[in-house]
């Protein structure tokens, strides 16, 4: 008879500590200060390499996508020219400033802007003026759209706001990037994708998930037995790594969940898949080399569910038995976020593998709900001034990690002091 593994067995204690973490009360204030919020804005969205988006969703030259950046007060869009280079731009117009590329996506060769005409070419330089000979003297070569910093990674597309960034985006990432190297992003060219405006600040929704504590209470019905069990009843992480700014915890799955007796659906679905806790699940090879990725459950753990992997500042990405899912937090105000999710699901090749797709998505926007229901009330809560700290466990260390970090980048006077160990 197998012996029932203990806690201490399967859950690394003392996560804050490994990571050099006081175990003080965190200040409230980088939740609720608007001075605190325009330092965010000057010294750590201007400075760190942000990611927008991945190669796949510019398929081909030509390919488009826009965006705004609420916190640089900037509409982008991002290009794959004929040379199939990635670059971002500032979307502005350089006759008087109208926002050049009106579509979310698509695929053109040049841009006209909806004001006089001008027109861009996709890489960016200026192609025709209207009624040139009006104009005093205008020097086509300077009046392109502005570019943005732009590096990609692993099929990742960053951007900078700063013209010459001060460090290259391998330096930003460091060890993290390095432990990440020639991942293979499984089903990545499909997706689902979820966006909400929240009054919340940035960081209070990005720690809604960052943590599993709140698995017993906010997501019982959902997913309370597959991500804890009577071994781990508050879903304690299993391990933690920590790389510079960038962070990633190994949450804990039941492995002896299995569908409720009435759960008639969830059985078909998950019928002959050997991943009874994920939230989805796909054998195919590319997933299997996903799966064998060192980054991927770094301990070989047994009881391995999900890696939240949490890039700095802003942004998550997932990585599930079942592939990769992840989330950008783009700070509006100080009491304002754009979330966007993105779940990246493969193509559907039999019914068995559509049910499960339904189930998968549906689920996943159930969860993904009651993950916020608490936002915008936790946001008025830390408003209200009864509190001037909060309290932290040893499962919330990436929150800490996080508040650490942004602190470093606010207080910096450059990006290399902020990225130095401490
Ligand atoms: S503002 Fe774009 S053409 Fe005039
Ligand atoms: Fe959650």
């Amino acid at each position: 008879m197998n012996e029932m593994p203990t806690l201490a067995s399967i859950c690394t204690p003392n996560l804050t500590q490994r990571a050099k973490l006081s175990t003080a009360p965190v200040s409230a204030d980088p939740y609720r200060s608007p001075a605190y919020f325009e330092l965010e804005r000057e010294n750590l969205f201007k400075r760190a390499w942000l990611t927008v988006g991945r190669v796949e969703q510019l398929p081909e030259p030509g390919s488009f996508v826009t965006q705004t950046i609420e916190i640089w007060n900037a509409p982008i869009v991002i290009t794959r020219d004929r040379n199939d280079k990635i670059q971002a731009f500032y979307n502005v117009c350089a006759h008087r400033g109208n926002q050049v590329v009106l579509a979310e996506r698509g695929t053109a060769s040049r841009f006209s802007c909806g004001y006089h005409s001008w027109t861009y070419r996709n890489d960016g330089t200026l192609l025709g003026i209207p009624d040139a000979g009006n104009f005093f003297d205008v020097d086509k070569e300077k009046c392109g759209l502005k570019p943005i910093a732009t590096e990609v990674w692993e099929g990742w597309i960053f951007i900078n706001h700063q013209e010459t960034p001060e460090v290259s985006l391998e330096t930003f990432l460091g060890d993290f990037g390095k432990a990440f190297a020639g991942m293979v992003w499984g089903n990545s060219t499909k997706s689902v994708f979820f966006e909400a405006r929240l009054k919340a600040n940035w960081k209070v929704i990005a720690d809604a998930f960052a943590e599993t504590y709140h698995i017993p209470t906010i997501h019982p019905a959902t997913i309370g037995t597959t991500f804890a069990n009577k071994i781990n009843p508050f879903s304690r992480p299993i391990s933690g790594e920590f790389w510079g700014p960038h962070r990633q915890v190994s949450t804990f799955g039941n492995p002896e969940y299995a569908p409720a007796e009435n759960a008639m659906v969830e059985k078909l679905a998950y019928a002959n898949i050997d991943t009874g806790n994920v939230l989805g699940a796909s054998g195919t090879a590319e997933m299997q080399k996903f799966l064998e990725h060192s980054a991927v459950n770094p301990t070989r753990s047994k009881h391995w569910a999900v890696d939240v992997t949490w890039v700095f500042p802003n942004f998550h990405i997932d990585l599930s038995p079942g592939g990769f899912w992840s989330h950008r937090f783009w700070p509006v105000s100080v009491n304002e976020t754009r979330w966007e999710a993105e779940f990246h699901i493969p193509d559907a090749t039999d019914a068995r593998g559509r049910l499960q797709q339904e189930l998968y998505v549906a689920r996943l926007a159930e969860i993904l709900l009651e993950d916020v229901t608490n936002t915008e009330r936790t946001q008025r809560g830390i408003e209200s001034g009864a509190f001037d700290t909060m309290q932290l466990q040893d499962g919330e260390v990436m929150i800490r990690h996080s508040l650490h970090h942004v602190d470093k980048w606010v207080k910096a006077a450059t990006v290399a002091e902020a990225l130095a160990a401490d």
